[in-house]
């Protein structure tokens, strides 16, 4: 039985191989979770696609089995928060409601021709200036303009203002908001900021951006804070308040209550994402980072971060199981990789959609080096461990670069941070200690508390921060001649993944 006072807010969590949904306390403790993959869809090597309308009836469901397990109605939840995979673009009628084609996922590499065509002369960081993204396959705008030249008759009816642009956001939002019975189009600065359309000091689309890729302002999302009421849910949260979204990255951020300049977090997923608080300015990156959004409360300045983008970690474990099937569960990985005390020699770099941070390689592809006939399947397990641990190496390396702080130590979450053994090489890598909070759903968490701040659930940013509580951490100890050694080891790996495919 629930007392009646009681706040509860929903999170829903659209992530790249699931959605979940997550019920919170007052106390932003965790009352029910449920949770669903989706299918991913590979139709040519570099290509990743997901079915939106699959996407969004997977949200329905976890929708309904969290208030289940949590044995609440819709009408005894104060807000709903929305938290996504950023970057994966869809394009629907707005009259149908249907999606015009397979979402492109934020990993696809199909618009890698495209990125090097709009860069021309000025090469990759055409529009870093005004977005703090260099030319990527990985943004939105390019994939939306992929979308517009190949989808036949697409181009003519955007023009006519019939099709709707979206980042997973404003695809759910407007679903919850009534869809093609009177749904909001709008999306937040933080997935806005990952279009490559959007100007970082404005928080607008930019034309000229916008008429160089070749994309009509008509499909466009408004853009608007992290946390506010964009509109009310109808059918089954009919009533609830739709009142944050921010991109999973910078909800991990809020959820971790990264709230100073300086502060930092690791979130740990299908890739990493390593986000560290610049303030109320965005710092220009020389090292490879990104100048992204952090997160903007209603009418309050915005806050921006540095972010290191690793497009594969967790997915290396996947694919680990899924297409070499050498473990059957992703947990079993570290049991086999613990059977052995150390990589045999083995280092695999899993540029499977080039790669990110800090070194933006679209002719990057994957490979495994050091192999003798000593190495075995453990010493392979370990391989693809410590490919999270070192490309998260990389990116503090560039942070330092880029903004002078040193990290101290590191707060991590995600479905890795489980991993004992990857954690204790993260902070032996590092040579700082890891960090993991006890609600290592800061995800759902950070979503939750910005709808919560829009609704009045919680007050400020210190009620918040009272929160947050340590669970696990790991101190460093590997030998930094070893570091070194295995360092150059595994820079040495990175140097061959590139010039495969341009
Ligand atoms: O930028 C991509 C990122 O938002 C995806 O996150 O957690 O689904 O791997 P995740």
């Amino acid at each position: 039985m629930t007392d009646s006072s009681e706040k509860f807010v929903a999170a829903i969590d659209q992530g790249t191989t699931s959605s979940r949904c997550i019920v919170f306390n007052q106390d932003g403790a965790i009352v029910a979770v449920d949770q669903r993959e989706h299918r991913q869809i590979f139709p040519k090597p570099g290509w990743v696609e997901h079915d939106a309308t699959e996407i969004w009836s997977k949200v329905q469901a976890v929708v309904a089995g969290a208030l289940a397990k949590a044995g609440l109605r819709a009408d005894q939840l104060s807000a709903l928060g929305i938290t996504n995979q950023r970057e994966t673009t869809v394009l629907w009628d707005r009259s149908t409601g249907k999606p015009v084609h397979n979402a492109i996922v934020w990993q696809d590499t199909r618009t890698s021709a495209l990125c090097n065509e709009l860069g021309g002369q000025d090469g990759q960081d055409r529009f870093r200036e005004r977005t703090g993204l260099p030319l990527a396959s990985y943004f939105s705008g390019p994939k939306a303009a992929w979308l517009l030249d190949n989808v036949p008759g697409l181009r003519a009816r955007a023009e006519r203002g019939d099709i709707a642009f979206g980042t997973i956001d404003s695809w759910l939002i407007w679903n919850l908001t009534g869809g093609t019975g009177g749904g909001v189009h709008v999306t937040d600065v933080t997935n806005a900021g990952r279009t490559m359309l959007m100007n970082l000091e404005t928080l607008q689309w930019d034309s000229s951006i916008l008429a160089a890729m070749n994309v009509p302002e008509a499909v466009l999302p408004e853009i608007r804070s992290s946390a506010e009421v964009y509109g009310t849910a109808v059918g089954q949260l009919s009533g609830v308040p739709v009142a944050a979204a921010l991109g999973d990255q910078q909800a991990a951020v809020f959820g971790q209550a990264c709230y100073d300049t300086g502060t930092a977090k690791n979130t740990y997923g299908t890739g990493s994402f390593l986000l560290l608080n610049t303030g109320s300015r965005p710092v220009p990156s020389k090292s490879g980072l990104l100048t992204t959004m952090g997160y903007k409360i209603g009418s309050e300045a915005p806050v921006y971060c540095l972010e290191g983008s690793i497009a594969i970690t967790g997915a290396l474990v996947q694919w680990f199981r899924d297409q070499l099937g050498i473990i059957r569960s992703a947990d079993e990985i570290e049991t086999l990789a613990a059977s052995v005390d150390d990589n045999g020699g083995a280092y695999i770099v899993p540029a499977f959609s080039g790669l990110f941070a800090p070194y933006w390689r679209s002719d990057a592809r994957g490979v495994v080096t050091g192999l003798t006939r000593y190495v075995t399947k453990a010493h392979l397990a370990r391989a693809v461990l410590e490919a999270t641990s070192w490309q998260t190496r990389e990116v503090v390396d560039a942070m330092y670069q880029d903004s002078g702080v040193r990290i101290t130590t590191l707060k991590v979450d995600g479905g890795m941070t489980r991993n004992g053994l990857l954690m204790q090489h993260q902070a032996d890598v590092l040579g700082v200690p890891v960090i993991r909070p006890r609600v290592s759903e800061t995800t759902c968490l950070g979503a939750a508390y910005a709808a919560g701040l829009a609704t009045g659930v919680w007050h400020d940013l210190d009620e918040l921060k009272s929160h947050w509580q340590r669970d696990a951490e790991w101190a460093p100890r590997m030998a930094d001649e070893e570091r070194e050694r295995e360092y150059r080891n595994w820079r040495k790996a990175v140097e061959r993944s590139f010039g495969w495919h341009a």
